[in-house]
């Protein structure tokens, strides 16, 4: 639908934490850090681009009187190419990222219904963080463009963190749903077209240790800094910044060379160590002051443990080395304020240092040097990177004590060397790490990737009129769930019927067309609508099933089925179902489970190996492997795109694992009561209802539970369609 020379239409995801535009609140809670900084940012950056000429934003939507009235807004313009665009997810009230896992499903479809009033399918979808990356996964496998994925933090390094520090197993599980995050992680990494990651360290001690790990798909585009804010003084504008006042309260000689530290009070930020250098070296106490922002505080003995052990740690240190009249420990600043520091550090002739255990990127060192501050820096991660580019500073080792005094006296007294350091720092931070350098290299990048990957289907473009009185769909799994109550069915496909083409019917099944069409015409069903077969790897229509080849040509991608096959040779209990079930979209196994090694195993293995497909389980004894755009739930939502039914229009019904996916997100999902326990993990899901009725009495009750046709069948004057349906309220008793 791209019209010629139009710019690029860029969606963003990013659905955790608070964002908005303007005052954010990072730091408020451990979801609006960093990330939420970086992806307004980078929206904002990418909307002055002249290759761009629209960014969407999109986040939850929350509605909540504990957060601020600016969450539940819909849209939020931030400029006249980039809006920020908030949807729901799961209940309305803020959430902690670790719990949404199971509302990401219902997510995707609202982006989806998003695209379809924009009326235009994005060119490229860059998701942040794990679950907008198993968001943005899922949305490309439907629309077919490229997705950039940036992990920002990662599972795999959170989970060892914990280990190392002697978390339990379980523990990490129920606090942090771990696997989820990994698994999504995994995903994202398996569909992303390109990565981008913000330091060399992420790319070869982070991401190296996921089975989708694919460092030729990496790139590291560093941040950039807001060099509006951050910045040296002006010549002859020595205005008075209001933190000095706050700083003078703790210092004896205020007009000493600051050494700055600003980070959270986390235990991890290693500032005890610096206070330690310091108070134990008396030649660096007299020689400047030092200068500790560790966050704002009111009352340390109300704060969570982490911060209330770092703070009292200071102070006690401060004590224990009599530093009264040598250290500024502030109790509040403005964000505004964070530039200012800066400023004196680089003003006083000072230093800025991180003594971090690790760094992942170290923004506050690029703040630094755009405001001509030398630095001196912990020589994990992103450090590295950012004083290898700008020269800046110099590395310590964090857990070496006489580094730091070391370093930063170096720093202070080579009065040359300091004026080198900040020039280098300030012309560094200009040319690296800027949001237009970024941006300059990211338009590159994605212009690469567009290049590579071009879109055979739009499958957006909407097919005209093939049946122009549908408004909603059934859409049933056959075995299991529309047949084995012959009665029920009749009745559920009599009172279609009387909709007068108002509802489509579907069928969507692991069998093959030819199969489907002998067990329909076997237990008289009327012709379906539409036949979603072979486990959504195939699409035909009506009366003619006319095959849709679009579809066909949709999925066949990263498809290496003679690969895979040799590839899961090695797996013990797998045997080749009959050729017959062999498709050119679909292998298929029947399973020994007790022999089978775990899903997860047969999945690693297949990542290491760059195989990226869907794998479907169902009822403990077939195995379905498919490509990664296929499956009964992607096809339904194709399908729906195509006719203009959105997925809340759509009812589906089914027993088990192969039926997963058609269940999760907007459509009005109906478990059988004679489900397989494969689904048992979809109870409590939003939109899937677990009917207690066997078989199409069990589609029956899910219909009446959603009130599916209630509008087709008004009460009171029409007596004929309620007592019909007295018969269907019999059927589900
Ligand atoms: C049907 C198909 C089979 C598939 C199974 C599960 O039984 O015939 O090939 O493995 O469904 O999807
Ligand atoms: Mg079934």
């Amino acid at each position: 639908m791209k019209e010629p020379g139009q710019g690029l239409y860029i969606v963003l995801i990013s659905i955790h934490g608070l964002v908005r535009g303007k005052n954010l609140e990072l730091g408020r809670d451990s979801d609006t850090g960093g990330q939420i900084k970086y992806v307004v940012e980078l929206a904002r950056a990418l909307g002055k681009h002249p290759a761009v000429d629209r960014v969407d934003l999109i986040t939850r939507r929350v509605i909540d009187r504990k957060v601020d009235p600016d969450y539940p807004e819909q849209h939020e313009v931030l400029s006249d190419k980039v809006t920020i665009v908030r949807l729901p997810c799961g209940p309305r009230r803020y959430l902690r990222k670790e719990v949404l896992w199971p509302h990401l499903d219902v997510f995707v479809d609202n982006v989806l219904k998003h695209l379809g009033s924009v009326a235009r399918v994005p060119d490229i979808v860059h998701a942040h963080y794990a679950d907008a990356g198993y968001v943005g996964s899922r949305m490309v496998q439907l629309l077919g463009v490229p997705l950039i994925f940036t992990g920002h933090s990662l599972g795999r390094v959170k989970k060892q963190r914990l280990q190392e520090t002697g978390s339990k197993a379980a523990a990490i599980e129920s606090q942090y749903n771990i696997s989820q995050r990994i698994e999504a992680e995994e995903i994202a990494l398996g569909n992303a077209n390109l990565v981008i990651t913000s330091t060399h360290q992420e790319v070869e001690e982070q991401y190296e240790l996921y089975d989708n790990y694919q460092p030729r798909r990496m790139m590291v585009i560093p941040p950039g800094v807001e060099v509006e804010r951050f910045h040296p003084l002006e010549a002859g504008k020595a205005k008075k910044a209001p933190i000095k006042s706050q700083l003078d309260r703790f210092l004896k000689h205020p007009e000493r060379p600051i050494i700055l530290a600003i980070s959270r009070p986390d235990e991890r930020k290693n500032i005890a160590a610096l206070i330690q250098a310091f108070g134990e070296h008396s030649q660096l106490r007299e020689l400047a002051n030092l200068v500790i922002v560790a966050g704002n505080r009111d009352d340390i003995s109300v704060m969570d443990k982490g911060s209330r052990a770092v703070l009292s740690g200071i102070l006690e240190l401060i004590d224990k080395y009599d530093l009264y009249g040598h250290i500024a420990y502030p109790k509040h600043h403005e964000p505004a304020d964070v530039a200012d520091l800066y400023r004196l550090a680089a003003q006083s002739k000072g230093v800025f240092v991180n003594p971090a255990y690790t760094e992942p990127f170290g923004l506050t060192l690029i703040e630094a040097a755009a405001s001509g501050v030398p630095v001196v820096a912990t020589h994990d991660g992103g450090p590295r990177d950012i004083l290898g580019a700008c020269k800046n500073g110099l590395l310590i080792d964090p857990l070496d004590t006489r580094d730091i005094p070391g370093a930063l006296l170096k720093v202070l007294t080579d009065k040359s060397q300091w004026e080198q350091m900040s020039k280098n720092g300030l012309a560094g931070a200009h040319k690296h790490y800027t949001w237009d350098s970024h941006v300059k290299k990211y338009i590159g990048a994605v212009k690469n990737v567009l290049g590579n990957s071009r879109r055979v289907t739009d499958v957006t473009a909407s097919r005209k009129n093939r049946l122009p009185t549908l408004d909603r769909l059934l859409i049933c799994d056959i075995d299991n769930t529309l047949i084995g109550d012959q009665a029920a069915m009749q009745h559920l496909l009599n009172t279609i019927d009387r909709t007068n083409g108002k509802v489509g019917f579907g069928v969507a099944t692991g069998r093959n067309i030819e199969s489907t069409v002998k067990v329909l015409a076997e237990y008289n069903v009327p012709t379906p609508d539409l036949f979603i077969t072979s486990v959504g790897s195939e699409i035909h229509y009506g009366h003619r099933m006319v095959e849709d080849t679009d579809w066909k040509k949709h999925i066949n991608y990263l498809w290496k089925p003679a690969v895979i096959k040799e590839l899961m040779n090695r797996f013990p209990g797998l045997k080749m179902q009959p050729a017959t079930e062999q498709r050119e979209f679909k292998i298929s196994y029947n399973v020994n489970p007790d022999h089978l090694p775990p899903m997860r195993e047969i999945s690693a293995f297949l990542r290491q190996n760059d195989i990226h497909i869907k794998m479907v389980y169902s009822h403990q004894a077939f195995l379905d492997l498919m490509p990664m755009r296929a499956t009964k739930g992607l096809a339904v939502r194709y399908i729906g795109m195509k006719w203009g039914i959105l997925p809340e229009r759509s009812l589906v019904a089914g027993d088990s694992g192969n039926d997963e996916e058609m269940l999760k997100g907007n459509t009005l999902g109906v478990v059988v009561g004679n489900y397989s326990k494969e689904l048992a993990k979809l109870k409590d899901r939003d939109l899937i209802y677990f009917a207690q009725q066997p078989f199409a009495r069990g589609i029956i009750e899910g219909i009446h539970y959603y009130s599916f046709l209630n509008d087709l069948f008004p009460p009171a004057d029409d007596q004929g369609e309620l007592q019909e349906w007295a018969v269907v309220d019999e059927l589900s008793e």
